[in-house]
């Protein structure tokens, strides 16, 4: 059975929280022990500039959020944790989709529409306060995936229309250039919890709601304690329908343990308890994580050395890619000049000479086989003319000219008289 390959990136703004946890770190953590998956984490610090204009804040939220992956179980051995902008074959290969990629296509995306709708409903100018990061946000994201043909992309529900539109421009690519890409899919798990925050609409950074997962026991305390529930006294029966608290508690809980919540709520209990049974039924997850993460964020070094391990892992799939990548759009080195796709007869390799200038402002040429080794090179000419004359009685006389020339030509290492004989006669015989 082939692998199938898994990669998701985390936007480096905001500390992890609860709803973080629950909703991608734990599911990612249990995936990456799935056997037949190899996965692919990684810290979205590109994409965080676009939302985030503040240095300390993206350095900061990249180590809490590094820490954080880790202490939840992580294993950098087992997977591929790495830091996007340690990858310097992403930027590169979002140019080369940005060239296959339709603005049309861009401008349908949903986060860039909500941009503009928000400030036609203001009444501003459409593209006011938008930046091109934002308008290339999903580019940016084709790369993240493409780069490292990923066969499944976990993400949430808004995310899915970014993934389609790497499929796009995968295929744009594939069908210009060669089947180089993997067609990704979105995965979006449903059973999955969405936690809501201290004032019951969904946990979020931008609602100012949440419960950081790292809190120490008597910050969680206090943050439970402020959560909204409603003004039913204890001994009157409570609703988990809607409740927050129960919500939140289902999430850390087993099921006997949430049905005995269910059951207390039937039966009254107060709230200040049903807070007490949720403090210490999410403290026992976390604080042996706690304990991990604060040694962590004790030695920064240490997950520096990580995350550079991970990219140093990533880059040995990435680098010979981009390579691969450059040629099949032509950014190739010009020492072996590629024809246009033959017409009719399939032309063969053949010997060719190069005239080139250096540095030093004098003339060269030299002469490569049909494989591209070097046969000949020149010393130094003043005059292009000179060059270009000594290539040209090469031509015409072949061999028999080396010897006159032989004070213009320096010695090449490991190339054999009857080589460039070879490669003067395959020349000769040509025209
Ligand atoms: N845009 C994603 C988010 O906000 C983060 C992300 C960046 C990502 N690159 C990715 C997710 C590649 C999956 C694959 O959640």
């Amino acid at each position: 059975m082939s692998t199938t390959r898994f990669l998701t990136g985390i936007t480096t703004t905001g500390t992890p929280h609860l709803g973080n946890f629950v909703g991608s770190i734990r599911p990612a953590v249990a995936a990456s022990h799935t056997p037949g998956v190899e996965s692919f984490y990684f810290l979205a610090d590109y994409h965080a500039l676009i939302k985030c204009e503040d240095p300390l804040r993206i350095q900061r939220s990249t180590l809490e959020i590094a820490a954080s992956w880790l202490a939840a179980g992580l294993n950098p051995e087992q997977v591929t944790f790495y830091r996007q902008s340690d990858i310097p074959e992403i930027p590169e290969l979002n140019w080369l989709l940005s060239c296959v990629t339709g603005k049309g296509l861009l401008n349908r995306a949903h986060a860039y529409k909500a941009s503009q709708d928000k400030n036609l409903a203001a009444g501003r100018d459409a593209d006011e306060g938008v930046t091109a990061g934002l308008f290339m946000y999903p580019v940016l994201m084709g790369a993240d995936i493409l780069m490292f043909k990923a066969h499944k992309v976990p993400v949430g529900r808004d995310q899915i229309q970014h993934i389609e539109m790497a499929r796009d421009m995968a295929s744009s690519f594939n069908h210009l250039y060669g089947e180089h890409f993997v067609l990704p899919e979105a995965v979006v798990d449903d059973n999955v919890a969405t936690l809501p925050g201290l004032d019951g609409r969904k946990m979020s950074k931008s609602y100012d709601n949440t419960i950081p997962l790292f809190s120490s026991r008597a910050q969680l305390q206090k943050l439970i304690g402020g959560l909204l529930t409603d003004s039913r006294l204890p001994g009157e029966p409570k609703e988990v329908e809607g409740s927050a608290l129960f919500q939140i508690y289902q999430a850390f809980a087993t099921e006997p343990e949430t049905l005995a919540l269910r059951q207390a709520y039937a039966d009254g209990i107060a709230w200040g308890e049903a807070k007490q049974l949720l403090l210490e039924r999410v403290d026992q997850v976390i604080a042996p994580m706690r304990a991990e993460y604060e040694s962590l964020m004790a030695d920064p070094a240490r997950i520096e050395r990580t995350l550079l391990a991970g990219a140093e892992r990533a880059r040995a799939l990435a680098t010979p890619f981009i390579q691969e990548l450059r040629h099949a759009v032509g950014l190739r080195s010009l020492v072996q000049v590629a024809q246009a796709a033959p017409t009719k007869t399939a032309k063969v390799a053949k010997p060719a000479f190069k005239q080139y200038r250096e540095a030093d402002g004098q003339f060269y040429f030299k002469l490569l086989a049909a494989d591209g080794r070097l046969l000949l090179q020149s010393t130094g000419f003043i005059a292009p003319k000179e060059a270009g004359q000594a290539i040209a009685r090469l031509q015409q006389q072949g061999e028999a000219a080396l010897a006159d020339l032989a004070g213009q030509l320096a010695v090449v290492a490991e190339v054999t008289a009857q080589d460039v004989a070879a490669a003067l006669q395959a020349l000769r015989a040509d025209d």
